[in-house]
């Protein structure tokens, strides 16, 4: 186990990139949602990172909250169901979400994720996603801020992991093949 940046094939965005797309982000979602008091909703654990920095650049009144999901079930043509493993505490009926993710790939889990809030109540849902993989989205969701577009490419850093490890590295690479086949 040496260091983090061994095991990266190539960096996509450095963090001072980040930081400058983080803010235009949140430059958008002012013009939206100023005083609206919204709700932060970060899905764990890949978006903490991109929801930290989100807020902190976000100059009006908001609450943040959290929740852990995925999708079970999902056949080759169901898009399968809302697993809930760490619900959010916040009543949403009447608010206004935004659900920050740090990468929308296939979309099958925000794609269950979204009617839920719906059904309990939510205003309005928005999607604002750090990475859009567009090539590998198997239904049809589109995210309504975006940070960056990317290729089918394994990326790790700022949150994202492979297999737990990397979240913590300040910049988003990609990963070396080597690293997933050994
Ligand atoms: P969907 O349902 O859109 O789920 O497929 C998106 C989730 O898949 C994970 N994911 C990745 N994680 N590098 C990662 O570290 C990647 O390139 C990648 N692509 C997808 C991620 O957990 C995300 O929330
Ligand atoms: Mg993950």
């Amino acid at each position: 186990m040496g260091k983090l940046k061994n095991d990266v094939a190539k960096v996509l965005f450095t963090r001072e990139e980040i930081a400058e797309k983080v803010k235009s982000l949140a430059n958008q979602l002012k013009s939206a949602y100023e005083g609206k008091n919204p709700l932060i909703l970060c899905i764990l654990k890949g978006s903490l990172i991109f929801t930290a920095d989100l807020v902190r650049e976000l100059d009006f009144p908001c609450t943040i909250d959290f929740m852990q999901v995925s999708s079970y079930g999902q056949g080759a043509k169901s898009s399968g169901q809302l697993k809930v493993k760490k619900d959010m505490d916040t009543d949403i009926n009447g608010r206004d979400v935004i659900i920050v993710e740090d990468i929308l790939d296939t979309g099958v889990t925000l794609s269950n994720l979204v009617p839920e809030l719906e059904r309990r109540g939510a205003k309005s849902v928005a999607l604002c996603v750090f990475l859009n993989k567009e090539a590998r989205r198997r239904v049809d969701i589109k995210a309504d801020y975006v940070g960056y577009d990317i290729e089918n490419e394994f990326v790790i850093g700022y949150g994202l992991d492979y297999d737990e490890k990397y979240r913590n590295l300040p910049y988003i690479g990609v990963l070396k093949r080597e690293v997933y086949e050994k």
